[in-house]
């Protein structure tokens, strides 16, 4: 089978760059699987679901078409029912709210469902938080990427605006705080480094320094 690479790690680490970057180089298929928390998240906020509300949610997780295809350029296009929200699940709003709707496991193994298939032909890139603790627990390469929180907010902010979106540095310092704590505390699959993963601090690492580590590893071991 062709390798499995998981990635994970806090928001703002640079894991969704990083294992686009490693997939082309490898020739293998990206899977962001936090854009499809983002996009569950983004459908219960349009229909008005209330998101403590775990029943509702997995009953409009169900009823979700959630398609995730590649571009030329390896980008994972997110399409809600037919429709392409690849830039609105990227909206603060949506970063405000998307941990919770993962708390849920009614939600998670519904993702995880999709991704698991997906792994199972081999050849894949995939980043989140419980890739290689609990999605890909047998994948051959594991990595968990860290920065200073700081780092993750300068780069979060400067992402946001480079997509037009006006956020202060604190604001994006508070989001992806709150975040990591959520996603770290929950009881369902926590965000946290698998025993086996290798652990990278990007804090002063560039994209490329950070991919070519990967890669490096991936040849080598
Ligand atoms: O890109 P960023 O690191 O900001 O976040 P993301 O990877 O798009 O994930 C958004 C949110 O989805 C996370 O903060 C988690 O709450 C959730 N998530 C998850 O629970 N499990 C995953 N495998 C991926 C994302």
């Amino acid at each position: 089978m062709k390798a499995r690479i998981a990635i994970d790690g806090p928001a703002g680490a640079g894991k969704s760059t990083v294992a686009r970057a490693v997939a082309k180089r490898l020739n293998l298929i990206y899977l962001d699987t936090g854009a499809m928390y983002r996009a569950v998240t983004l459908a219960a906020l349009r229909n008005g679901t209330d998101l403590h509300d775990k029943k509702a949610l997995e009953a409009l997780t169900l009823s979700l078409q959630l398609d995730i295809r590649t571009d030329e350029k390896g980008n994972n296009l997110v399409f809600l029912n037919g429709e392409d929200v690849t830039a609105a699940i990227r909206d603060p709003l949506i970063n405000r709210h998307v941990s919770l709707v993962a708390l849920y496991p009614e939600v998670r193994s519904i993702m995880v469902q999709k991704q698991r298939e997906l792994s199972r032909r081999g050849g894949v890139v995939m980043d989140g938080r419980d890739i290689g603790t609990h999605v890909m627990p047998d994948a051959e390469y594991k990595f968990f990427l860290t920065a200073s929180l700081e780092e993750r907010a300068k780069r979060r902010q400067a992402e946001l605006l480079a997509a037009g979106k006006t956020v202060s540095y604190e604001q994006v310092l508070e989001e992806i705080a709150a975040r990591d704590k959520i996603d770290t505390e929950r009881e369902h699959s926590p965000l946290r480094a698998a025993r086996d993963a290798v652990i990278i601090d990007t804090t002063e690492m560039t994209i490329e320094q950070v991919v070519e580590t990967i890669i490096d590893k991936v040849v080598l071991v």
